[in-house]
């Protein structure tokens, strides 16, 4: 009887052990691999990962998950082939892995691969259709004429885009008129904006995310831009034109309020053969 006790304790300190086990596993891919990658729906920033054991060996997606920049840069033809499908996005490497992560990542990937259903095969963020408000919304997010939720900075610090700010953006980050073309779309946008792979923004919207309700309207707005795009360069030039123009005449006014009257006054005086 007392052994029969302890063997049904065992077994299930086993059972909710591995379920807690299996889990971490699970909750850590959808923490930090489920932005970019999904199982079976389809590209993100990521390649889908699906069957991913099929295609390479289980060494060597071991080693590009624990370490991908150093495998990226080592001149691999399969990451460089990545690398170009991903249209030059790297994956960075993810921060809290061991290799005995990886290998229950590549597990449950593997699992996960060989179901007919999961909730991987569909990105998590939230998906609507994109109305005019959102364009206004993303506009004003991306200027910052409205602070975001998480106190992030604005965009327009570091990024310029047709047409907005008169003399552009900030030069630091790349033009983003295009950028939803560049990386591929609405969904891949959307998944790249929750969690930037950019080495500058990284750190800073990790600690301070972007919201749902306003990686949409981001979204929106990078999507209005880039159909609208064609006289980008021209407003933007003609904006520094224009007040560079009134900045030449309102110096000129002012050097004639200064010294036009002292010139004046001197030459109506010698006019009149009052200096003498
Ligand atoms: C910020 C986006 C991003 C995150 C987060 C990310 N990856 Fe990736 N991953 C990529 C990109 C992009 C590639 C394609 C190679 C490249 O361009 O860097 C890739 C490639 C891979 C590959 C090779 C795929 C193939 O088809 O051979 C595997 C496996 C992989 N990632 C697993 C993971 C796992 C596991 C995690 C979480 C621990 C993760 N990735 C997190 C973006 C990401
Ligand atoms: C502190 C500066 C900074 C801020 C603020 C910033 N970015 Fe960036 N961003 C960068 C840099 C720099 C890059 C280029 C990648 C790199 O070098 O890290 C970049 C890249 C990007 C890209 C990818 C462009 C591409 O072609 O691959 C997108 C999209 C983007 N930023 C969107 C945004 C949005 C939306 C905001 C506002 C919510 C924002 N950024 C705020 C610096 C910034």
């Amino acid at each position: 009887m007392r052994k029969l006790y302890f063997i049904v304790l065992a077994i299930l300190f086993f059972l909710s052990f591995s379920v807690l086990y299996g889990q971490s596993t699970e909750e850590f891919f959808e923490r930090n691999c489920f932005s970019c990658h999904t199982i079976g729906g389809g590209r993100l920033t990521g390649p889908d990962l699906k069957n991913v054991d099929q295609r390479k060996d289980t060494a060597w997606l071991e080693k590009f998950i624990l370490n991908p920049e150093v495998i990226l840069r080592g001149g691999d033809p399969y990451a460089a082939k990545l690398l170009k499908e991903a249209r030059g996005v790297r994956m960075t490497r993810v921060a809290g892995l061991t290799s005995g992560l990886v290998k229950n990542l590549l597990k449950f990937i593997k699992e996960e691969s060989a179901k007919e259903k999961t909730r991987f095969a569909k990105s998590a963020l939230k998906e609507r259709p994109l109305t005019p408000e959102d364009i206004v919304l993303g506009r004003q997010f991306f200027l910052g004429t409205l602070p975001l939720t998480n106190k992030g900075p604005a965009c327009l610090g570091c990024h310029s885009i047709a047409g907005e700010g008169f003399f552009g953006g900030g030069n630091l980050g790349p033009d983003l008129t295009s950028v939803i073309g560049r990386l591929g779309g609405k969904t891949a946008l959307m998944a790249w904006l929750s969690n930037p792979s950019s080495a500058t923004m990284s750190p800073i919207y990790r600690k301070q995310p972007l919201d749902e309700e306003e990686i949409l309207p981001l979204v929106a707005f990078f999507k209005s831009k880039s159909e609208k795009n064609a006289s980008y360069m021209e407003v933007h030039d003609f904006n520094f034109m224009i007040f560079g123009f009134i900045g030449l005449i309102l110096v000129l006014l002012i050097f004639d309020l200064l010294w036009g009257k002292r010139l004046r006054s001197v030459r109506e005086k010698l006019v009149k053969g009052e200096l003498e």
